[in-house]
């Protein structure tokens, strides 16, 4: 039995209101209450099909294999593949690439026999062919479709049966049963609903792109991440061919793989070593410039820290950190200076990453301290050795988690030596690690200053 009552949405954020307000106390938006109708519908309690609680060995785990999508940096990510009837969320800037991507996958995918659709809510059939054309993605098995109605989305997919759907975007899509503007927060709440649902019944595989903006973004997929199975992101820099894509969110396996691909000419290509890409145009033998093994989820990198140090009258010296965060590189220069006695307040510093990688994790101090100091000193550290470890702001050195592995990574690269704290685990063969406590102790190693 289903009857109905008036509410009042916010077609800012879709919260539902009794009464009518200037303003939605939810988001904090004036005006944009609307009047709305809702239907409840009351399930008679005989009628509702009751759940039955059985030992958790009995219930089954079936069908959560993962199909893999052959292409190794997605399927690394995903734990080998997209489930059958999963629904996936892939989040990312604008013109960072997601569309170049699900194509990618989509082409990789029905060229290993498994039927495709690429419904298309952006760009024109013609444009996105096209693109596929000079990616080389083609294939009989991949359907594409320009439609922006979630109806005739659903008539499609009974049509063409395809095993994976892509949905390019759901801010795009429109369900007419919503009396809401299209890519209002409503619309994509309820089309990604309705996807979720029919995705769980046809046992149909769904990938959706979502936009985000550089603040987390309105109507974006914030609201959508509880109800998908799986969100990944797609990150890189605008100015910079590296891509990288992570899981933040995944029902069948973990959040801690990262996938990396190169944007270049003919689309994207899978980055199998990343360190070997980062280290490519290094000029070794230059002071300022120290290689840092740095873990980014299980992933172990070495990149490139390279400082800058010039001396200035201003009387407040220029700090700038590119792909380094700046408040540990403002702690790790007040411990030279005030822990080492390298004096860096007279002087403008420049810290970047080389490669466009953003390095987070404090496991770069010592690697950021090392290359400052080189810089100031105009001495180069040796150019086979890495540095891994924590500063402190007593001026200890402090073991970061997965210290073997990045050690590990630092000997198949062919490096000879690490500069490590006292605590740091036996290198494996070929690598000689030097352990101090303190970073005062691994510059005076290094010779960047004397012992005294
Ligand atoms: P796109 O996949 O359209 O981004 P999104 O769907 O996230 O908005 O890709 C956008 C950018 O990628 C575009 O500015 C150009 C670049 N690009 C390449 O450099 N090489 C290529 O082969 C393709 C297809 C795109
Ligand atoms: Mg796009």
């Amino acid at each position: 039995m289903a009857r109905t009552k008036t509410i009042y949405r916010c077609n800012a954020c879709g919260a539902e209101h009794p009464q009518w307000t200037g303003w939605c106390s939810s988001c904090e938006a004036s005006g944009t209450l609307d009047q709305s109708v809702s239907s409840v519908r009351a399930v008679p309690s005989s009628l509702a099909p009751a759940a039955t609680a059985v030992p958790i060995a009995q219930a089954s785990t079936g069908g959560v294999e993962p199909r893999p999508t052959t292409i190794s940096e997605a399927d690394r990510v995903l734990g080998g593949g997209l489930v059958p009837g999963s629904v996936t969320l892939l989040g990312g800037e604008p013109g960072v690439g997601k569309s170049t991507f699900l194509l990618h996958v989509a082409a990789a995918v029905a060229n290993a026999g498994r039927r495709c659709l690429y419904v298309t809510a952006e760009e024109s059939a013609q444009q996105v062919a096209a693109r596929a054309e000079r990616l080389g993605a083609m294939s009989d098995d991949l359907w594409l479709a320009a439609e922006t109605l979630l109806p005739n989305v659903l008539t499609l997919v009974d049509d063409v049966k395809p095993e994976l759907l892509v949905v390019d975007s759901v801010q795009t899509l429109v369900d007419p049963e919503l009396s809401a503007a299209a890519g209002s927060l409503v619309q994509v709440r309820g089309c990604a609903h309705t996807l979720v649902s029919e995705a769980k019944r046809r046992d149909l595989t769904v990938v959706m792109v979502g936009h985000v903006t550089k603040d987390g973004g309105l109507a974006g997929p914030k609201v959508l991440e509880h109800v998908v199975d799986t969100v990944l992101s797609f990150e890189g820099e605008r100015h910079h061919a590296l891509r990288l894509l992570r899981a933040t969110k995944h029902r069948f396996g973990g959040t801690h793989e990262l996938g990396l691909f190169e944007m270049g000419d003919r689309g994207l290509t899978g980055v199998p070593d990343p360190s070997a890409m980062f280290l490519t145009d290094r000029q070794v033998g230059i002071p300022g410039s120290v290689v840092a093994p740095v873990l980014d989820g299980q992933r172990p990198m070495l990149v490139e820290l390279q400082a800058l140090v010039v001396p200035t009258q201003a009387p407040m010296p220029r700090r700038t950190a590119q792909g380094v965060d700046s408040g540990r590189m403002a702690q790790v220069l007040a411990v030279l200076e005030r822990r080492v006695g390298l004096f860096v307040s007279k002087a403008d510093v420049h810290v970047a990453v080389s490669g466009g990688v953003k390095v987070r994790e404090p496991g770069a101090d010592l690697a950021i301290a090392l290359a400052v100091a080189s810089a100031l000193t105009d001495i180069p550290v040796p150019p086979e050795m890495v540095a891994c470890g924590e500063v402190g702001l007593c001026g200890g050195l402090r073991q970061v988690h997965g210290t073997d592995r990045r050690l590990a990574e630092a000997a198949r690269l062919g490096f000879t030596s690490a500069l490590a704290p006292s605590s740091a685990p036996d290198p494996p063969a070929g690598l000689r690690v030097g352990r101090f406590q303190s970073l005062h102790d691994a510059v005076v190693a290094t010779r960047l200053v004397s012992g005294g």
